[in-house]
């Protein structure tokens, strides 16, 4: 079985890790492994590579950035004539990134099977980008592996056949699991002169939070007060770094002692880091699940999440971008008033096996 497996943005790689290395135990499969190039740095790509074990790309289509329009469409062009050169049986796509749709489009329209990974997760906010990413991957899809049971009711509620669906639980999970003896080698702490469990972790990238200056103002403010508190480290987002400038915001930090900028982590420092912060305060997704697998306090910077079960079971709260809002969650989270979280079910390192087995059963 031919399987043509796509990548394209930081958080799709540690999604792919596992399912290449499962790939790998079969002899029935031939794997092959397209990187979109959507993201392209050293730091937000090559690093991932080297540190996950990922083979390196059969093809890079380095489509680099651009608005929406033309890199969903750079992306397409360039895809196009690689399904037609490779003819995979199946084309695995991941995550909820410009180029998951993407590459599912062309897939189907040249009659490739098209199998989605972290299907059905739902936010409710046609806004995100993400949000129409999965809507439309989901419904193109031929079997659709989901993270946890919310996916499998927003799909079904969709009125996608429920033969298509099935609950294996979380990839970026193996992928965490597998690293975190590693991590806990990393030397980022001292790097940072940081004490464990003595300081804040902050990401940030949406749009709707950094694209706008009021909002991004409203979230600084927060953060002016958690910084007085204790560090916090930020390794930030080239999207975000951009718009620091354009919304005149760089200065305001100048006056933060506490607030520590850095480039963007790798896989193994950035996991240390999560795990022996206080508190993580983030916009991300992927985070939310981290957390709670960790047992961090998890502060997220948006008004809803697609993944629910890091709110009902795990660590996750949403506070959306209220100072007010946040420093109440913050005091909450450092003096130890937080919930313990609950391992979701199937989030145990398996996930990729249970994929695979899948494919090959169905396909
Ligand atoms: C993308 C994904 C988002 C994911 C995020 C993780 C979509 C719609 N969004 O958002 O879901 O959470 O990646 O990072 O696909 N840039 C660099 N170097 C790079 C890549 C990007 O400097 O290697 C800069 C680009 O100049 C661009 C900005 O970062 O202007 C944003 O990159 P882009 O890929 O458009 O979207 P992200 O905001 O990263």
């Amino acid at each position: 079985m031919k399987i043509l497996n796509v990548v394209g943005a930081r958080p799709n790689f540690m999604k792919i890790a596992p399912l290449m290395a499962e790939y790998g135990r079969h002899e029935k499969i031939h794997a092959i492994l397209v990187h979109t190039g959507q993201h392209y740095d050293e730091i937000m790509s090559k690093l991932f590579f080297s540190e996950l074990s990922i083979p390196k790309p059969d093809v890079n289509l380095e489509v680099g950035s651009g608005s929406h329009a033309v890199q969903t469409a750079e992306i397409m062009k360039r895809f196009e004539p690689v399904l037609i050169d490779y003819k995979p049986d199946v084309v695995v796509v991941v995550g909820d990134v410009n180029s998951t749709i993407a590459c599912g489009l062309v897939a189907v329209k040249l009659g490739a099977r098209l199998v989605h990974v972290e299907a059905g997760l739902r936010s409710g906010d046609r806004t995100m980008p993400e949000e129409i990413n999965r809507i439309l991957t989901d419904s193109i899809s031929d079997l659709l592996f989901c993270t946890e049971q919310s996916g499998v009711d927003n799909l079904l509620a969709e009125g996608i056949s429920a033969r298509k669906i099935h609950l294996v639980g979380n990839v970026m999970i193996d992928t965490l699991n597998k690293n975190l003896q590693k991590a806990g080698k990393s030397n980022i702490l001292s790097v940072l002169n940081l004490n464990s469990n003595d300081f804040a972790v902050l990401t940030l990238h949406r749009p709707s939070n950094v694209d706008d200056p009021v909002i991004f103002g409203r979230i600084l403010d927060a953060l002016t007060i958690i910084q007085n508190d204790m560090p916090v480290i930020f390794p930030i987002h080239p999207r975000t770094r951009k718009s620091l400038v354009s919304c005149s915001l760089g200065k305001r930090l100048e006056e933060m002692p506490g607030f520590r900028l850095t480039d963007p982590l790798g896989y193994l420092d950035f996991l240390k880091l999560m795990s022996n912060a206080k508190v993580v305060l983030t916009d991300s997704g992927g985070i939310q699940e981290e957390t709670t697998i960790l047992n961090i306090p998890c502060l997220t910077l948006r008004e809803n999440t697609e993944r629910p079960i890091t709110t009902e079971i795990g660590t996750n709260q949403i506070v959306g971008t209220d100072p007010t809002v946040i420093i109440q969650a913050y005091n909450r989270a450092v003096n130890g008033a937080w919930r313990k979280s609950v391992l979701p079910p199937l989030w145990d390192g398996c996930a990729a096996e249970r994929i695979v087995r899948i494919l090959l059963e169905e396909l």
